[in-house]
């Protein structure tokens, strides 16, 4: 298959690519997760990640967050372990002095507000994180800082911007990258090493080597807060599970999709989608795509 044509990621691919639970299957089987953010602020990022994380196939998620933080949505997500990190007015300030490097794939960014005393996290995980690192939110302003740190890492580095986000890293305006969407996030992708998830509502899965694919589902329902924090923690999960990254991605997105659309049909409305909704969807889109 030509490694540059860009195409539509459909229900076959995803029955295709999804890996199959094993009878035999234990929790280490399904990959352990990190998720470091959240700040007193934005507690809820962190909480509906790691959810969306677990109900997505995650094995293990651990949160690494403050400890103010973990005692605010502890109780939302019971099934995860937490890590409490240092701070700084109630801002995470590092993380490494703390155990990464038993986990599977590490996500970085939701909820962790702009302080500068925060820049250092993202830049200990591009240094250090010894598996896939997944990008996002207030990851990527920090990230714009140290660009250059991307090309370094030996592992892959997911970064998942909507186009106000990748407009900022690319220096551009949203409209200019909204004109060529392709080119502009093939063209970074390939000059950083990295995996971009553009999203939208055709969202735009490209891999370091430019390989494409456009992803669908999804409805307006979805642009309301705390979406996309729900698409960081179904990505961690596929991340962990599948081989191939692209796929993962790519799945990751048609899950996210697909959950807000039967939604839609089962029982909401673009004004009542929740973004917990779509969490509580994913079980659905497993039914329906088995
Ligand atoms: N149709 C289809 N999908 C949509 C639509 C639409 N009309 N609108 C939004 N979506 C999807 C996007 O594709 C994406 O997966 O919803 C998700 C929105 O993600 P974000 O833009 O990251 O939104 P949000 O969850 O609010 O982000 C939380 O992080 O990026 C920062 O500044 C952002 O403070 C915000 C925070
Ligand atoms: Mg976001």
């Amino acid at each position: 298959q030509n490694n540059t044509a860009k195409r539509q990621w459909a229900e076959e691919d995803f029955g295709k690519t999804i890996p199959s639970r094993h009878v035999h299957a234990h929790k280490g089987s399904h990959g352990k997760g990190l998720i470091i953010g959240g700040c007193s602020e934005m507690p809820g990022s962190l909480a509906m990640a790691t959810k969306a994380a677990l109900k997505a196939g995650a094995g293990l998620v651990a949160a690494g967050t403050t400890e103010k933080v973990i005692s605010m949505i502890a109780a939302m997500c019971p099934e995860a372990t937490y890590m409490i990190l240092p701070e700084k007015d109630g801002y995470i300030t590092g993380c490494t002095a703390s155990p990464i490097s038993n986990y599977d794939a590490i996500a970085v960014g939701i909820g962790l507000g702009r302080r500068e005393e925060t820049r250092h996290v993202v830049a200990e995980l591009l240094n250090n994180a010894p598996c896939p690192l997944l990008i996002d939110a207030d990851g990527l302003y920090h990230l714009k800082y140290q660009l250059e740190m991307l090309k370094q890492r030996s592992e892959p580095t997911i970064i998942t911007p909507h186009p106000g986000e990748m407009a900022m890293l690319l220096g551009i305006s949203i409209s200019d990258l909204l004109s060529a969407p392709f080119h502009y996030t093939r063209d970074f992708a390939k000059a950083n090493r990295v995996y971009i998830i553009l999203k939208g509502k055709h969202t735009i899965i490209t891999s370091p080597e430019g390989r494409q694919a456009m992803e669908s589902s999804g409805n307006p329902g979805l642009a309301k807060g705390g979406t996309g924090d729900v698409l960081t923690g179904i990505s961690l999960a596929m991340m962990m599970q599948q081989q191939e990254l692209f796929d993962a991605l790519c799945n990751a997105c048609f899950i996210h999709g697909k959950s807000a659309d039967i939604q839609i049909e089962e029982k909401q409305t673009y004004y009542d989608l929740m973004a917990t909704d779509v969490i509580d969807g994913i079980s659905k889109v497993y039914r329906a795509f088995p």
